[in-house]
Parts: C-alpha cells; sequence; structure tokens
C-alpha cells in the first residue's frame, strides 16, 4: 500500500458502539447525539454558542448569510479573502451574490495583514481568514484592522480543530465575529462529513439553527422531548436543509475524546520533518507560529520542480498533495488573477506531506530520505 497524504484514524469499536446507540434509540437525525456534540465541542473549546451542521462550506454560507442579512449589506458588496484555499471559502461569499476581493498571503500562507489593509475599499464589508493548516498566522493583526475598519470577521476554521494560543482557542478571540470547523472524512477530528458553526452572539447563533433547518422556528427533537408531539410550527425564512445527524455526531463525540493526543503525534511528525529537511537549501517550509498548540492539519513545504517530485515519490509508494492551487486560476474567480502575486507563486511549488495517524517513524524517515535524495 502506498503511503497516504492524509488518512483518517476512527476508533471503530467506539464509534460503532455510539452508532448503536442511535440505532437503539431509533433516533438518527438531528437531535439527541448533535445535542450533546454541541455541548462537548463547546466545553472543549470555550465557544459560547455552537450549532452543529453537515459540513464547514454549509456553515461558512450561513455565516455570510446571516451577516448580510443583520447587516443591511447589497449585493455585490465585497468580503477580503484568500487565493490560497479550498473553494468552499470563496464559494460561501458567492453564494450570496457578494464579491471576493482576494487579497495575498504571508510567511504561514494565510492572510496577510498588510494587503487585507491595501484592499479594503467602500464595499468591503468582512474578511474571511482561513486558519491555513491550522495555523494562526496573524488573526490578531486582522482582528484590529477589522475593528478599526467596522468590518466583520468570519474564521474559517475548518484545519483548526485543536489549535490553541496559550490554551485558548483563537476562534473565541474577541473580534472573532464567527468560527466554522470542519469535520469532513480527512480532517484532524474525522466524521464522515460535518461541521460546527459557532457565533459569538446568541441572537446569530438562534437565527443560524432556524436557518439550517427550513427557517422552521422549532426543531423535531425539541418538539418531541416536550412529551405530547407538538405539530405545530411556524416558517420564518425560506431556510435550508443544513442540520446535522446523530450518526455523524456520534462519531464525532468518539473522535473528539482523541483529539489533543493526536493532534500532539502530528506535532511529532512535523518536528520531524522540519529537523529532517533543515540542512537541505532548496526546500522552504511553512512555518507555523505557536508551534506546540497548532492542529497541523497540512504540512507544506515549497520546493523547486514539484511536479517531478511528486511524480518520482510516488514511483517511490508515497503520496503527496498540494493544498492548495491559487483560486485565482480557476475560471470563475479569473477576475482576480494577478492580484496576489505571493500567494499565485507560492502555489506553483507548494507540496503537502504526508501527515496523519497511520505513519510511523519509519516512514517519516523513509520519506525525509527520499525528498532529500531528489533535492540534493
Ligand atoms: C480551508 C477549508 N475550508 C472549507 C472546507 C470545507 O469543509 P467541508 O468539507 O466540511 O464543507 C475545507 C475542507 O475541505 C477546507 O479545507
Amino acid at each position: 500500500m502506498p503511503i497516504q497524504v492524509l488518512k483518517p484514524k476512527f476508533h471503530v469499536d467506539e464509534c460503532l458502539a455510539a452508532i448503536r446507540e442511535c440505532l437503539e434509540k431509533g433516533w438518527t437525525g438531528m437531535g439527541f447525539k448533535t445535542v450533546q456534540f454541541e455541548d462537548a465541542w463547546k466545553q472543549y473549546t470555550g465557544h459560547a454558542n455552537a450549532y452543529y451542521l453537515n459540513s464547514n462550506t454549509v456553515g461558512l454560507h450561513l455565516a455570510v448569510k446571516i451577516l448580510k442579512m443583520k447587516n443591511g449589506w447589497k449585493d455585490g458588496d465585497e468580503i477580503i479573502s484568500t487565493p490560497i484555499t479550498f473553494v468552499s471559502t470563496n464559494h460561501a461569499i458567492m453564494y450570496e451574490n457578494m464579491k471576493v476581493c482576494f487579497a495575498d498571503v504571508d510567511e504561514y500562507l494565510c492572510l496577510d495583514p498588510n494587503d487585507v489593509e491595501r484592499k479594503i475599499n467602500s464595499k468591503t464589508r468582512a474578511v474571511m481568514f482561513v486558519g491555513y493548516g491550522g495555523r494562526v498566522g496573524q488573526l490578531e493583526r486582522i482582528i484590529e484592522i477589522c475593528k478599526r475598519h467596522g468590518l466583520k470577521l468570519i474564521l474559517d476554521a475548518a484545519h483548526m480543530s485543536g489549535t490553541r494560543v496559550n490554551g485558548v482557542f483563537p476562534g473565541t478571540w474577541e473580534g472573532v465575529d464567527v468560527a466554522v470547523y470542519s469535520f469532513q472524512a480527512v480532517k484532524n477530528l474525522p466524521t464522515g462529513d460535518s461541521g460546527m458553526i459557532c457565533w459569538s452572539d446568541e441572537e446569530s447563533d438562534k437565527i443560524t439553527r432556524q436557518m439550517a433547518w427550513m427557517g422552521i422556528n422549532k426543531d423535531t427533537y425539541a418538539r418531541s422531548n416536550k412529551g405530547t408531539y407538538a405539530w405545530k410550527y411556524d416558517v420564518d425564512y425560506l431556510g435550508y436543509k443544513y442540520n446535522g445527524n446523530a450518526i455523524m455526531a456520534a462519531i464525532g463525540l468518539v473522535q473528539l475524546q482523541y483529539l489533543d493526543e493526536e493532534n500532539s503525534r502530528r506535532r511529532e511528525i512535523a518536528k520531524m520533518y522540519i529537523d529532517g529537511f533543515k540542512n537541505n537549501d532548496k526546500i522552504k517550509i511553512v512555518t507555523a507560529n505557536y508551534f506546540y498548540e497548532c492542529s497541523f492539519h497540512l504540512f507544506e513545504m515549497i520546493v523547486p520542480d514539484r511536479e517531478a517530485l511528486l511524480d518520482y515519490l510516488s514511483k517511490k509508494g508515497i503520496n503527496c498533495g498540494v493544498h492548495y492551487r491559487d483560486n485565482t486560476e480557476y475560471s470563475m474567480y479569473q477576475y482576480a488573477n494577478g492580484t496576489c502575486p505571493k500567494a499565485h507563486e507560492i502555489s506553483q511549488n507548494l507540496i503537502t506531506m504526508p501527515l496523519h495517524m497511520w505513519l510511523t517513524d519509519d516512514e517519516v524517515k523513509l520519506i525525509i530520505k527520499e525528498v532529500n535524495a531528489f533535492l540534493n
């Protein structure tokens, strides 16, 4: 079997037991385990609010939608975002007929505060910050800029499950309006597909609960718990079917117990790569600030002749990846091509190294040896 770049590790027996509980209870939809998972997530992260969704993508959409609705933003208004991300981040802005204004990235491959400030104009309403690979980057400076310019701040925390700064989850920092996590199949906390949206304010959390459940003002679980099944509800919004379900939450609750332990193994592997490549001047490692509290969803390097290296490693049974292609190269974001030169250049040479729970130390050593042999 080749070495995979990303591979989830499920605690199978415990997950199956938790799923069995759902099946025996006869409750696999929203409620029961989803409520338990929201409570566990709040407890773990310190977020005041948490609502369980079927993905991070839908959470980012709701974040933009609800902020637009509450603040009276118009179609064509702009949100500043990064070109180095999975397209969900930027599609979420487009779903609401707003425009993505791309700003360049810094050495952490997160938004560069200087370029963000340069890109602010009279139509700018918010900044969408991606904690790339679990990194915090210069989020503190972005918060300060948002405050100074009266902008909202959305944190795409898809990679940040477990990332802390001095024990605190950056998504809970004052000034972050909403943080959205991903529990997609290969994330640090894998389920099948799901996510969590965590608003700083209760009112937006309340709207989200309705908006993610077709606009209905009472959820089925809450109604069923009333003793008599109260069938009567109102529909206030044109909502969506974005809620998470108990089966995924059951897996999430089990996986959450192992998240910190697994993230520390990720850092061990990251440290092995850093030590293994430190004398190779052809390799530039994408750094992580707050290293010992970073979730390290991705380990990234900038290398010359990337395609040839990918090809060489694949022939040796080592599959690496690329996260991500500069989004302004995609047809639909072409309008911004050339606006983020650093992201554009880095994206040609970026390589994602294998990093997951199944990797043995010997495999990491072999990967290091092969990379150094090729880039000598
Ligand atoms: C940075 C980033 N944002 C958003 C997403 C979307 O997450 P999900 O698959 O849970 O919708 C992903 C995941 O693939 C991602 O990597």
